[in-house]
This record gives structure tokens, sequence and C-alpha cells, in this order.
């Protein structure tokens, strides 16, 4: 059932202010300014590295949490693709724990990386969203997303719940640790409560979005650029458009500009910039300018601030509301998500079912 939606992508974009509602009331129950997780036998005080290991757009969602682990609980992180994990046989040195993120939870890859960690580490942690997985049977600790079934090949409604699940993993390591005081915690506890209501503001931005695919939709080649927390979504956005409009995509930190993608600049280039009016705002709009001196199509997504600072010269421009500087990554996956999934309707490709993927990929 595809809920009067023309695909199970466009249902499950739209399904995630309520599951992200879930996710945050079964982790924080109403009322709670702390995040203590009970009956979560979890304690991040004795940890000294945190590796995390996952496939595809799970990975992303590793790599966006690193910056959480880091920036909030002080805790260093690792992130790898579990087809090179697995091979690689990493040391594993003491005081470490590693975390598997999968949809599925049963991505051979993924499993194979979980094995090969265990008995090397303090603790296995998972973040799934099949609670019955191989994945989550064999963790220490499986932490459910509480997406709901997901369909469509494009990975959507779990990403963003896997984001959702990995920021409140970090706030604890963040309290367990004593990186942030109570008033920090409640204050990112408070911005997650409000989360699903910005997101409803971003889904409706559909239809601008949908006229700025229409034009992105004639493209060969486009560019996604963030900086900071916002480079992973970069690589996300990217792999979206790719797997289903089949347009070749690429997503790049925007300070690597310079160092070789500014060469691919010219008039027939699409280049997404992901920038919110954050700490790094300033560095990215001066990659921005690069771009339009070089003719390149500029679409800017970012808040109201970052519009009005980008100027009349933007080939398209879509509008986020404010948010919590920790909290752009998942409001920002929205308009990637739409950007991707309209762009893919307006090509006429099989958006539910593109070419050549499956949804789980349990052998290699
Ligand atoms: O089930 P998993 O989360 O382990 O799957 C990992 C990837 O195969 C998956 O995210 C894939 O990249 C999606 N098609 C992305 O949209």
């Amino acid at each position: 059932d595809k809920g009067g939606h023309k695909h199970f992508m466009a249902k499950e974009i739209n399904e995630q202010p309520t599951v992200i509602a879930e996710a945050i009331r079964c982790y924080l129950p109403t009322g709670s300014n702390s995040v203590t997780l009970e009956g979560v036998d979890l304690d991040f005080r004795n940890v000294e590295r945190l590796t995390m290991v996952a496939c595809g757009t799970a990975y992303y969602a590793c790599l966006t949490a690193k910056y959480w682990f880091e920036q909030l609980a002080g805790l260093p992180v690792e992130v790898d693709v579990a087809s090179e994990f697995r091979y690689r046989e990493p040391p594993m040195p003491a005081k470490s724990m590693a975390l598997f993120v999968s949809q599925s939870g049963e991505t051979a890859d993924t499993l194979a990386a979980l094995r090969y960690c265990t008995g090397k580490v303090d603790g296995i942690l998972s973040v799934v969203n099949a609670a019955e997985s191989s994945i989550a049977r064999e963790s220490d600790i499986a932490l459910p997303i509480h997406a709901g079934v997901e369909i469509g090949v494009a990975s959507t409604k779990a990403f963003t719940c896997q984001l959702t699940v990995l920021l409140i993993l970090a706030l604890k390591a963040a309290s367990d640790r004593g990186t942030m005081d109570e008033a920090q915690i409640a204050d990112h506890v408070a911005a997650l409560r409000g989360l699903p209501s910005a997101l409803n503001t971003a889904l409706e931005q559909s239809e601008a979005i949908r006229r700025a695919a229409l034009r992105l939709s004639e493209a060969r080649d486009v560019l996604f650029l963030g900086r900071g927390i916002m480079y992973p979504l970069a690589m996300e956005g990217a792999l979206k458009l790719k797997e289903i409009s089949y347009i070749h995509a690429e997503g790049y930190p925007a300070g690597e500009l310079k160092h070789g993608p500014i060469a691919l600049i010219d008039k027939n280039m699409p280049v997404v910039f992901m920038t919110p009016t954050d700490a790094l705002f300033d560095k990215t709009m001066s990659n921005m300018q690069e771009v339009m001196a070089r003719k390149g199509k500029v679409l800017m997504i970012s808040d109201a601030a970052g519009l009005s600072a980008g100027g009349n010269d933007l080939w398209n421009s879509i509008a986020m509301p404010e948010i919590h500087a920790s909290l752009t990554p998942i409001l920002y996956a929205l308009p990637a998500q739409l950007l991707a999934y309209h762009t893919a309707v307006a090509k006429g490709t099989d958006v539910d079912q593109p070419r050549n993927l499956a949804k789980s990929v349990t052998v290699e």
C-alpha cells in the first residue's frame, strides 16, 4: 500500500516526521531531559575508541555520527565500509567498541565485519531496522531505529532514523563521559523533540524541489558539496541521485574543490551546496563563489539567512527552516531525497526498483 503516493519512496520520505517522532519517543521518554536509555546496559565511560562499520547509505550515517561522537562526547571514532574493513582485518586496540549500522540487518559484508570483531572488542553494538536480523542477534546490544518496513530500494526513512538514534547514542556517550553538562544535554533533547515539526516544514518544499529537479534532470553530472557534518550528507545526496535517476553524481567536501573537482565546473555543471548557516558557512560560501565565477549552476540548500547571503545569482535554491546545529544533517536529508526522487520521476526511471540494485545485499 503506497498510502496515496505514486511510489513507496515518496510514501517513505513523507513518513519521516512520524517515524522519527516514534524513535525519539522510544529513546527519550516524554518529560525527561536526560539521555539515560533505560534498560540498555551501555556505558561509554571507559571506551577509548569506537569503530563504526556499514555499507552504502548506512555508511554515510556512520560518517555523520563520527562528528557527533567526536564533538559532543570527545570519543575518537574510526569509520569504514564493511567490504574494506573485513578484508583489511585491522588491529582492534584495547577498550574499543564496535558499532554496526544496517537497515536490513542482513548485509553480508557488514555481518562479516561484525563477526571479525567478535571477541576482539569490549562490546558490539548495532543500530538496525530489522530487530530479528542476523546483525541484531549477533550483537551484544541491538538498538532498533523504529522506521517501520522500508520497501523502496533507495534508503530514506531508515537513514534519518539511523541518524536520530546515533545522535541519541552520542548524547548518551557525552553524558557518560561528562563532556556535556545537564543543561547542554537538555538543550539537545529539546531540539530533538522539535525535529519532527521542522521535518514537516521541509516536506512542504516538495513542489519547489520538483521544479528544481525538472532542470536537474537534464544534467549529465552533478556535484554535491558540503563541509563538516554536511559533508557525509553531500555523499548521501549524490548516492540517492545516482541510484534512482542514473545521473552521475559525486559528493565532495567543499574544501576539496580546489584539489581537483573544480576542473569539471562549466556552464553545464549543476553543483548542489548543502549549507546551513553554521560555523563553516563563510568557508563554504567562498567555494560557492568559485563555482559561480566559472559559470557553474549553483543549487543552494540553506536557511533564510544563508539564502539571502547566497545572493541573486543562484541557479536554484531550496529553503529550509532554521534548526539546532547538531540536527542539520537529519533535516537536510529530506531535500536531498526529494531532489533525487523528483529528478528520477522527471526522467521516468523505476524509482522503487532501480536497475541492478537489490534492497538487501546478502551476498558479496
Ligand atoms: O540493509 P543495509 O542498511 O545494511 O544496506 C546497506 C546498503 O546496501 C544500502 O544502504 C544501500 O546503499 C541503499 N540502496 C542506499 O539507498
